[in-house]
């Protein structure tokens, strides 16, 4: 056989085995999704291009994101108890406290880091502890604060409202939160000089939103690209100070698994001046 012809041949054998690999692929990911299948309700639905995408998706068929009345209670007592990976924020929250007045906790839920954290720490006695939530959580978060001791705790639904503290909490926000980080940061009236965050999920791709099952609703669960979040966090003049990673949260998408595992991580970041 001549050179030509054996060119011709190896070339139309690689043309093969390519369209036999795009034939194959969506035989591949279904048999990825097989994995998966599960006579339970699924945590992690769908994925969709935008946050908006997911919200009109999940309105479809239950009830839509966190700023919901039915939703308030659901995790409440397990959110209040200290996990693995809150031990690094309240590392930074015990280095930094003597320097503080007050912390804004987005996305603080009905003050439950203030419950997990508050006997592990020793903060000012005019310490003022402001959870900045979605109306419906900070509704039902301050009638709870009015039953029970809670020196310090108080609640806003716009993060506007809470002034003139140093420190910025975002645990287990970044996941739901319907914006960029720097436009929540940028609507507060003094920038605050720490950033810490935790549970921020992230993927090296892009950006993927997901619904996450809590109780009766479904929630956008954004999984971040992880160079746009940190471009978008040190254009505001934040420089990274502390990185950890939590291998136990990070999530396959059920109904997508071939986009594979998000990675959680946390923060320390602090302004440059
Ligand atoms: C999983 S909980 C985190 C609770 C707590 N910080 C923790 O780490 O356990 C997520 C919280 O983010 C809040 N959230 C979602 N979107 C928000 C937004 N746009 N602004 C403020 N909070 C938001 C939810 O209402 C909910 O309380």
């Amino acid at each position: 056989m001549s050179t030509r012809n054996l060119t011709r041949q190896s070339l139309m054998l690689r043309n093969l085995a390519e369209t036999m690999v795009q034939a194959l692929a969506p035989l591949k990911a279904a048999s990825g999704r097989l994995k998966y299948l599960s006579p339970f309700p699924r945590r992690f639905n769908g994925a969709y291009e935008s946050y908006e995408k997911a919200m009109e998706a999940a309105g479809r068929t239950a009830l839509a994101g966190y700023d919901n009345d039915e939703v308030t209670d659901v995790s409440f007592d397990q959110m209040c108890k200290i996990a693995p990976w809150d031990y690094p924020v309240l590392f930074w929250l015990n280095k930094l406290e003597a320097e503080l007045d007050g912390l804004v906790d987005a996305g603080g839920h009905m003050g439950t880091k203030y419950r997990a954290f508050r006997n592990h720490l020793s903060p000012k006695p005019s310490f003022r502890w402001i959870v900045y939530d979605v109306a419906a959580v900070v509704r039902a978060g301050r009638a709870r604060a009015q039953r029970e001791d809670c020196p310090g705790l108080e609640f806003v639904d716009d993060i506007s409202l809470a002034d003139d503290v140093q420190l910025f909490l975002g645990s287990g926000l970044l996941q739901y939160l319907d914006k960029p980080l720097s436009q929540l940061i940028s609507s507060m009236r003094t920038r605050p000089r720490h950033l810490l965050l935790n549970k921020v999920a992230l993927r090296k791709g892009p950006e993927v939103v997901t619904l996450e099952r809590i109780g009766p609703a479904l929630v956008p669960y954004r999984m971040r690209n992880e160079a746009a979040f940190m471009r978008n966090v040190c254009q505001l003049g934040y420089k990274l100070v502390d990185r950890w990673s939590i291998p136990s949260l990070s999530h396959v998408v059920e109904t997508h698994p071939e986009l594979g595992a998000s990675e959680s991580a946390g923060f320390y970041f602090r302004l440059d001046s």
